[in-house]
């Protein structure tokens, strides 16, 4: 379809983004971009000039996604988004989100010249990780048209409905869109294309979860002095829980739930802890088994708080449902991951992703590219230069050929 191959080498200039990416962070040790920080801020800067470079239109939204725009000679065609998110973990890798936003410009920049059916959005949005609100997906729901804002705070107790009336976008606001297609490449994020020496999958579906907090409040206390039938140790009851939790999992096959985070309130060594709260994160492909394990695993939690005589309160931050991914835009991707490596292994995904968002709005595709040891959420999170490359090629050809709303990709 006249278009060059892509060098032999990955091209300098994504290693080179991805590498400029991984050092903007708001911690001094570690890749930590929370949603609307200021490393968040900078970031969105730096992408913006390289979408202006790629010749897209920048905008940015209310829920600070930023957006690079191609548009369509006929105002009247429907949009295709790709992308990723900008924001990460604490202590994070540097290809989670970020690859999705460099490699869609990067298809951007290569299809500079093709005159498209559609207008293309090339999308780093500002939330999927959830980090800083414990509710994910903030920036990919607003995108996809979902403008209820959580009833949330940060860690500082302030509401997110505070922050983002705060927030003044850098760029100009986007037209309105009608979204027909998403396209997202991401890391596998789990040891499956690796088990398998291939560089590609493609998404069937993505895991459905809930998170939730949990806030066990006692009684603080003289370590020293209170014996031990008299204490209300909060910090012991989530001890419990966490217990629990993995046990409980353990025995649903296929499921998974983690305590990540737990905080103890004003603790100190010689404190008997008083309040404590902690995360809860669960998911599963099937989501009625989630939502009756939840249900029993909240039961079982505020069982233990009674036997103790603890307070309990769990609030659900997010209960996102399992989401298809569309098995034709999937076929037209698998057919390019075939070209470049003989077959194509159709994975399904625990890790989240901002297309479970957008899938509200659009049909969704995901591109899955290898990464060592399937480590992810870590500074050792790693993917072959050849294997992005790859992706980068299937990504491109797949926005080349799309003509989305005739029912036919190619
Ligand atoms: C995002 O990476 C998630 O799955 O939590
Ligand atoms: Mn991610
Ligand atoms: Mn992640």
């Amino acid at each position: 379809m006249g278009l060059p191959d892509l060098p032999g080498k990955l091209s300098a200039t994504i290693h080179e983004r991805l590498e400029a990416l991984a050092g903007i962070s708001d911690a001094p040790d570690g890749l930590e971009r929370t949603f609307l920080s200021p490393a968040l801020e900078r970031a969105k800067a730096v992408v913006g000039e390289w979408m202006d470079s790629a010749g897209l239109r920048v905008f940015e939204d209310r829920a600070g996604n930023l957006i690079g725009r191609k548009d369509c000679e006929n105002p009247a065609a429907p949009t295709v988004a790709c992308g990723s998110h900008l924001d990460t973990v604490r202590n994070a890798g540097r290809y989670d989100g970020a690859l999705g936003v460099v490699l869609g410009i990067h298809a951007a920049e290569e299809l500079k010249e093709v005159s498209l059916p559609y207008h293309l959005e090339i999308v780093g949005f500002s939330d999927e990780e959830g980090v800083r609100f414990g509710s994910t997906y903030l920036g990919s729901r607003f995108y996809a048209g979902d403008e209820k804002i959580p009833d949330v705070v940060d860690a500082d107790g302030i509401p997110l409905a505070e922050v983002l009336a705060a927030h003044r976008p850098a760029f100009a606001a986007p037209p309105s869109r009608t979204l027909a297609a998403y396209v997202e490449v991401h890391i596998e994020q789990g040891p499956v294309l690796e088990a398998e020496s291939l560089a590609l999958g493609v998404v069937s579906g993505i895991a459905g979860q809930t998170r939730a907090k949990v806030v066990l409040e006692g009684k603080s206390g003289h370590a020293g002095t209170v014996p031990m039938g008299l204490r209300k140790d909060a910090l012991a009851g989530a001890a419990e829980c966490v217990g629990l939790v993995e046990s409980e999992a353990r025995k649903a096959a296929g499921l998974v739930a983690t305590v990540g985070e737990i905080f103890v309130d004003s603790a100190a060594g010689n404190v008997i802890p008083g309040r404590v709260s902690f995360s809860l994160d669960i998911r599963d492909a099937d989501d009625s088994k989630r939502r009756m394990f939840v249900d029993r695993l909240f039961q079982n939690i505020r069982a233990v708080a009674v036997t103790r005589g603890l307070d309990c309160q769990i609030g659900v931050r997010m209960d996102s449902a399992a989401v298809a991914c569309d098995p034709e835009l999937g076929r037209h991707l698998a057919r390019l991951v075939e070209k470049q490596q003989g077959r194509c292994p159709w994975l399904a995904s625990g890790a989240g992703h901002d297309a479970v968002a957008v899938a509200e709005a659009a049909k969704t595709a995901m591109l899955f590219v290898r990464c060592r040891a399937g480590i992810s959420h870590h500074p050792e999170e790693y993917a072959l230069p050849e294997d992005i490359e790859s992706a980068a090629t299937v990504l491109r050809d797949f926005l080349a050929e799309l003509k989305p709303g005739t029912g036919a990709v190619t």
